[in-house]
């Protein structure tokens, strides 16, 4: 028997097929509409044919990202459900990291059917009334980057792909509790070995980092999300989200505000420079320890408050 949630699926399976129309979506109480570059830009960033298989089959069940959730963040609430979940299902996951961003959280992990990727994604708690897109504006971001890198020939630059995948059963909406960011591993070195590496990347390599962050205006420059590639020596940034500017109705623009992306472009170029031009020890002396890049905090950020209010 034909049930009306199966015809549920095949519709919202055709409309997302159709990648140009815009797309129109019913459940029994709500209209879900996605403008035309909306539906452009889901069809166009979906994940390979067998990785979008295998997520299937990992998130057909509703309720196992609040049920991981849960099990990483006890005191975590969730908006949904965590039942139908097993032990062993929830142990396939690998935890990166976990954030609590305002009322959500956010896990980075790994899923042991998808060994070449990353998973990123966010879960809404009870209390939260307005859904995030930070999530999602990563694929944004990796992408403008990317093209930006293949047009220019930025040959020492690597910025994994990024995919986007709608979570079976949860509406169409572009947003972060809609859409899990699958995004390409890369056989990176840690966040110190890449510190103490980037000294050793050539000139050229260098200056196409710092033209990249500045054309973007990426400031969240540091360690963690700036690293040198096992194979090749390559620089990767591998945290492509955005912070403000980000407008999820208009998901191929990437920030905005050009005055603020001038000046995150200055500031994560300032955050290189202070690392590029410190001290470089003498040679055969033991590594020291490693320094982390700046966060934008104290001086910098109260200028940012004054001259920008509301934005920071
Ligand atoms: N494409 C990738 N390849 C390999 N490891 C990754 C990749 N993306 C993220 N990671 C790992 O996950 C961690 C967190 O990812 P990141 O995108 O920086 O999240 P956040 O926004 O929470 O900082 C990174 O420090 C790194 O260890
Ligand atoms: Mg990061």
């Amino acid at each position: 028997m034909v049930t009306k949630k199966v015809i549920r699926k095949k519709i919202l399976k055709k409309c997302f097929a159709t990648a140009v129309t815009p797309a129109i979506f019913f459940t029994s109480q709500t209209l879900f509409t996605l403008n035309e570059i909306q539906s452009k830009f889901v069809g166009q960033h979906k994940p390979p044919i067998k990785v979008q298989a295998k997520l299937d089959t990992t998130f057909s069940k509703t309720g196992i990202l609040e049920a991981l959730a849960k099990k990483e963040y006890p005191i975590f609430e969730p908006n949904e459900p965590t039942s139908f979940y097993t032990e062993k299902e929830l142990s396939q996951f690998f935890i990166i990291k976990t954030k609590k961003v305002h009322d959500h959280l956010q896990i980075i992990c790994q899923h042991s059917d998808l060994p070449g990727y990353i998973l990123k994604l966010t879960v809404q708690s009870k209390n939260c009334s307005k859904a995030n897109d930070r999530n999602i504006s990563r694929v944004t971001g990796a992408t403008q980057m990317r093209d930006y890198c293949t047009q220019h020939n930025f040959e020492f630059i690597v910025i994994p792909k990024k995919y986007l995948y709608h979570i079976p059963g949860k509406n169409p909406d572009l947003n972060d509790n809609n859409y899990i960011v699958v995004a390409e591993k890369l056989d990176i070195m840690d966040a110190k070995q890449s510190e103490q590496n980037l000294i050793h990347c050539t000139n050229t390599a260098i200056s196409q980092l710092k033209t990249l962050i500045k054309r973007f205006g990426y400031k969240d420059v540091w360690f963690d999300n700036i690293r040198i590639m096992f194979n090749g020596g390559k620089i990767t940034i591998i945290d492509t989200e955005q912070f403000k500017g980000f407008d999820n109705k208009n998901p191929k623009k990437w920030n905005s505000y050009p005055l603020l992306k001038n000046l995150d472009g200055m500031i994560g170029k300032m955050k290189l420079n202070k690392y590029l031009n410190a001290d470089t020890p003498p040679p055969n002396t033991p590594p020291m320890h490693p320094k982390a890049f700046p966060k934008t905090q104290g001086i910098e950020k109260t200028v940012m408050k004054v001259v920008f209010p509301g934005l920071f």
